[in-house]
């Protein structure tokens, strides 16, 4: 049976699953429960300053099925009191001494920071969370996101936390900036023991069509939340890739957050060099219980790659993530259509010819409703492939013999790169466009 326990930073959990510090984590009752259904770790709801919240306070897209494809909140840090809270961490850690316990905190102050995790480490938490991240409520009284938008305060903060902290301390980064980088950087040179990212982004999700008033609508009015669910894990795996792949930053512990609702995602995460995974909004939708599946799907997932521990494949996608220009442009791939499995629905032909590349022909034969691929127009985008309902219908075949590799930077620097469109080894060049009679067909 493969080991899944983790030693993050120094915390160490019985598996890389973390509950997110979120309304999950917000009393020991919730973390224990979670720690009894096979949680191995909690960050704490944040605790700070006291606080006043709003009803309502969710949000949600729906994307046509699907229920909380993203979820927005406009909900502060803990508004339950501090004693409260750090008497049930310490009960926590009673119960699950070989548990993680992080303490997420935000506050304004030098002397604040310093008290309060004095506090929280005579609680007996594990680690200490550093909350730079809230979009909404809390960065206009200059905590939150308004301090992971500002690199040099946030280092600050870092360094002001380190003079006192005893225990291993991540700084969660906000989402809500250009570059990554510059927060993360800032964390690793304020001495920061590890980070985790993502924190909610800054979004409105829709306009009552009646009241007029953006969700989730609070007495007529709304304002920006905080966006999060399945609909933000490519932003946030893009993020933590930005960070586990920088020179100064990718020794640092990064725990990965944002839309994990399966083993597959946490799998994802580690690969791209997450060293622990945090969860809200699935948990949040569906319980605890998913926790289960998580842990028998990362099991067989390195049962079945002959992984025995996570830092056997932590990481392992790296070297695979390159930059564009690093790309071997002699790779060709062509669509084809599996005619046993075609349906016949046609959604194919209208991608390629309407939003592609004209590569898609109708099926001229009687009866059939199978189309055919136009070889010599298809550019191997792949859309075909993603619009078709019918699994595996449509592949991509490999058409380079894998003999040729060449990329634009090599292109570049032997100086083998058009300059003009009328230049030969310009790629749109020889693309066929259909005449201007083919797209005229409903006009007499
Ligand atoms: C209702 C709600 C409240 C949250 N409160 C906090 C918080 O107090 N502190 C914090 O650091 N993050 C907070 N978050 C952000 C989550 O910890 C997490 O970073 C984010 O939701 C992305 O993960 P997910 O896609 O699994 O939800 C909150 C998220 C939600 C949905
Ligand atoms: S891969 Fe792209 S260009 Fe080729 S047939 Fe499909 S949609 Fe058209
Ligand atoms: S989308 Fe798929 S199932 Fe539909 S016609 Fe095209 S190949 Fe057939």
């Amino acid at each position: 049976m493969p080991d899944i326990s983790i030693n993050f930073a120094g915390i160490k959990s019985p598996n890389p699953f973390w509950l997110a510090s979120a309304p999950p984590t917000n009393s020991g009752y919730q973390v224990m429960k979670a720690f009894d259904a096979g949680w191995g770790g909690a960050v704490w709801k944040t605790l700070g300053v006291p606080v006043v919240n709003v009803s309502s306070r969710y949000g949600a897209i729906n994307y046509r099925d699907t229920r909380i494809a993203g979820l927005n909140n406009i909900e502060l840090i803990t508004d339950r009191p501090l004693a409260d809270n750090l008497k049930e961490i310490e009960e926590v850690k009673k119960y699950f001494p070989d548990h993680a316990v992080i303490a997420s905190l935000m506050v304004e102050t030098k002397a604040e920071w310093h008290q309060i995790i004095k506090d929280v480490e005579n609680a007996g938490a594990d680690g200490i969370e550093l909350n730079f991240g809230c979009p909404h409520g809390m960065c206009e009284r200059g905590m939150g996101s308004a301090v992971g938008q500002e690199p040099e305060v946030l280092k600050t903060i870092v360094e002001w936390v380190m003079e006192v902290a005893k225990i291993p301390v991540i700084t969660k980064l906000s989402p809500n900036i250009s570059h990554i980088v510059d927060p993360g950087l800032a964390a690793a040179k304020g001495g920061t023991n590890a980070i985790s990212l993502i924190n909610t982004i800054k979004s409105i999700v829709g306009i009552d069509l009646d009241s007029f008033a953006p969700y989730p609508i609070v007495d007529g009015k709304g304002t920006n939340g905080g966006y999060c669910g399945p609909a933000v894990k490519p932003i946030a795996l893009e993020m933590v890739k930005e960070l586990t792949k920088h020179p100064e930053i990718k020794d640092i512990p990064i725990s990965g957050i944002g839309g994990i609702e399966s083993w597959r995602d946490v799998v994802e995460f580690i690969l791209l060099g997450a060293g622990s995974v945090q969860v809200c909004t699935a948990v949040m939708h569906y319980g605890f219980g998913i926790v289960r599946e998580m842990e028998a799907g990362l099991l067989q997932f390195m049962q079945e790659k002959g992984f025995e521990t996570i830092y056997d494949f932590k990481g392992k996608a790296l070297p695979n993530v390159t930059e564009w220009k690093h790309l071997n442009l002699k790779h060709k791939v062509v669509a084809k259509i599996d005619e046993s499995k075609c349906v016949g629905c046609e959604l194919c032909y209208i991608a390629c010819d309407d939003g592609a590349h004209q590569a898609i022909a109708l099926s001229t034969e009687n009866g059939s409703r199978v189309p055919k691929i136009i070889d010599e127009n298809c550019v191997g985008c792949n859309l075909c492939s993603l619009v078709c309902p019918v699994e595996d219908c449509i592949t991509m075949e490999k058409r380079d013999d894998g003999t040729q590799h060449v990329t634009w930077d090599e292109r570049t620097a032997a100086g083998d790169i058009p300059t003009t469109f009328d230049d030969d080894r310009a790629g749109g060049k020889h693309h066929f466009v259909p005449t201007v009679q083919d797209a005229l067909k409903h006009r007499s």
